[in-house]
């Protein structure tokens, strides 16, 4: 590609964003995705089992509508290019409609490159094709993963060896809109997630190829010290989130069983802080008591979802410490409050004036599911090791 057109392409990246904004997202999406637990062993009876889990932990009913399958769905071509699911998914229309028959939506995942990062079949070269089948099967959903698209990345670098950057992220950008025009062009709406792990400032152009949210970030594991430096790292990307557009830090872990209880809760308190999609990744058939009332927690799933739509900041850190703010709609604020500390609970002060309550606030806590008064000046409160105390003030 002619490196002079970049400015050209971006104008009408930008321009058609504005038009090609949907409304998909405006909050967060929810739902699962099979990675985590399940990764390539994932099935038809997994998802349908999922699904069922759904409804009858009232998941569903809380907002977690998606069912995604991720990478490992892919069978063979056929001899006109018509993509087929793997011996694991045997039906992937009778699938999709047992999902839709329980109120839920489906998702899928492809790649622009050849190959997705499992070695599945990538929708390289087969784009409309591809987005046609997804439609027809009755998809809601796609994350797009970058994955193999790294070669052609790289054949464009050696043909461009005065701004090599520059122009595999004019390819990645073109393919990453390829198939936001391919979706958009089948008239179903469907869900565009993209997955190219934060690279190229994709909040700034994630929007402008039709995408609802985009990661920010490299893999997610279920360790409190991945979790933490992933969320912890989000708090500048806050400008770049609003209805209809969210950074994506990854998929959910509670439950997966590598983070202890508290843990998880700074997890879903750091997810909600930041407006973050709200995708289980754990095997529903045998959620905790704990975790589902983690997954399930009314209050925070509110932060998440809150309207106004407004990512939250961390307002400092000190050390192991810290201090996260998200306004919320009603003037109201959601403060997290975080240590990092492995082996000690910490007492961590937040000045109400500092953060917009110089006359007080009503202090929800909300993990504790308590109204804690009206309190004004510095408020102190004790977080446990690895934990967090998220609050809501009100005036
Ligand atoms: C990448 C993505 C993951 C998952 C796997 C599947 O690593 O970032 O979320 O989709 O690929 O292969």
């Amino acid at each position: 590609m002619n490196l002079r057109v970049v400015p050209a392409l971006f104008a009408l990246v930008l321009s058609h964003g504005i038009v090609a904004q949907n409304m998909l997202a405006p909050t967060p999406p929810m739902g699962w995705n099979s990675w985590n637990h399940f990764a390539g062993k994932v099935t038809d009876a997994d998802v349908r089992a999922t699904a069922d889990q759904m409804v009858s932990t009232g998941m569903r009913d809380a907002g977690y509508v998606y069912v995604n399958i991720d990478d490992t769905w892919q069978g063979k071509r056929d001899a006109s290019g018509v993509i087929y699911a793997n011996a694991k998914f045997p039906d992937m229309k009778a699938l999709s409609a047992y999902v839709h028959s329980k109120g839920l939506k489906l998702g899928l995942y492809s790649s622009p490159g050849e190959q997705t990062c499992a070695g599945y079949a990538g929708s390289f070269g087969h784009e409309a094709q591809d987005a046609q089948t997804y439609a027809a099967w009755g998809v809601d959903f796609l994350k797009y993963d970058l994955c193999s698209f790294g070669k052609q990345m790289d054949t464009e670098r050696k043909a461009h060896p005065d701004a090599p950057e520059a122009a595999a992220k004019i390819l990645m950008v073109a393919a990453y809109k390829k198939m936001g025009d391919a979706l958009r062009a089948t008239g179903r709406p469907i869900l565009y997630s993209l997955c190219q792990y934060g690279f190229d400032d994709v909040w700034q152009w994630g929007p402008g190829v039709g995408a609802s949210i985009w990661r920010t970030t490299g893999d997610i594991d279920d360790t409190y010290q991945r979790m933490d430096i992933i969320g912890q790292s989000q708090s500048d990307l806050a400008p770049f989130a609003g209805p209809g557009h969210w950074n994506d830090p990854d998929m959910l872990e509670v439950g997966n069983g590598g983070m202890k209880t508290p843990e998880y809760q700074a997890h879903m308190s750091l997810w909600a802080l930041l407006a973050a999609p709200l995708l289980a990744g754990n095997d529903l058939t045998k959620m905790t008591d704990a975790d589902r009332s983690i997954l399930l927690n009314r209050e925070v799933i509110a932060i998440d979802q809150d309207p106004l739509g407004k990512q939250g900041k961390r307002m400092y850190q000190y050390g192991e410490i810290n201090v996260w703010t998200r306004p919320l709609s009603g003037n109201r604020l959601a403060v997290g409050m975080f240590t990092s500390d492995c082996c000690s609970s910490r007492n961590i002060s937040v000045d109400f004036a500092k953060v917009g309550f110089p006359d007080g606030a009503n202090v929800r806590d909300v993990w504790a599911g308590r109204d804690l008064g009206r309190h004004s000046g510095i408020f102190t409160g004790t977080v446990g090791q690895r934990g967090v105390t998220l609050l809501v003030l009100s005036r």
